[in-house]
């Protein structure tokens, strides 16, 4: 059985939706969810569930990203994770850290990437006029929102979308994508999930 962690800075929407999807026959299992927020609402949804949670506030280390990141890292050797999950993490991870966790940590990111890396991605779909958007389940590499890419969710930009709107239009696909990807990766499989 695979052991995974959860890393969130807020409401934890996809890491419920992770942690329903590890129940019978699923190859993994949930150990921890981790917060560099302290009052992310993920949380509480985490303990409701029974999963032990933990939190590293980055505050107090400032711009020492590396002492923040041992901090992380402390917390992780105690629950022994082999997988990483990052589910609206939104701290950046330093070249260190990534690297020592390459090949094991994935991350959602709320746009067909490769565009759009990066903050606003919504925002930016709707001003570039696309007619399409959606969401990406990646393996997390130094190069940011850059790794290899283990799935995609699409969803149709309509007339008169907000980013709010499309937003609420790309979430659930979100929560479907992220399971389904974390599955077939768990079992060894990185071949791409393409939703719907
Ligand atoms: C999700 O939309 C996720 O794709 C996004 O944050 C949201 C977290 O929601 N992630 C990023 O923007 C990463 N750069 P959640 O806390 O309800 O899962």
């Amino acid at each position: 059985m695979k052991r995974v962690a959860i890393l969130i800075s807020g409401g934890g929407s996809n890491m419920v939706a992770l942690a329903e999807s590890m129940v019978g026959d699923h190859p993994a299992r949930p150990v921890l969810v981790l917060s560099n927020v302290p009052g992310a609402g993920g949380l509480a949804r985490a303990q409701a569930m029974g999963i032990p949670t933990a939190v590293v506030d980055h505050r107090p280390f400032g711009r020492d990203r590396a002492a923040f990141e041992a901090a992380l890292q402390a917390e992780l050797d105690r629950a022994a994770p082999d997988i990483l999950c990052l589910a609206g993490f939104m701290r950046v991870l330093t070249e260190g850290f990534v690297t020592a966790w390459a090949g094991r940590m994935l991350n959602i990111h709320p746009s067909l990437l490769p565009k759009y890396r990066g903050l606003d991605t919504h925002a930016r779909a709707i001003a570039a006029g696309d007619t399409q958007a959606g969401c990406s389940v990646h393996e997390v590499t130094a190069e940011l929102d850059g790794g290899p890419i283990l799935g995609q969710a699409r969803v149709p930009i309509l007339p008169g979308d907000t980013a709010g709107t499309l937003a609420a239009r790309v979430l659930p696909m979100e929560h479907l994508l992220y399971p389904a990807v974390l599955r077939r990766f768990a079992e060894g499989d990185k071949s791409p999930v393409l939703l719907p």
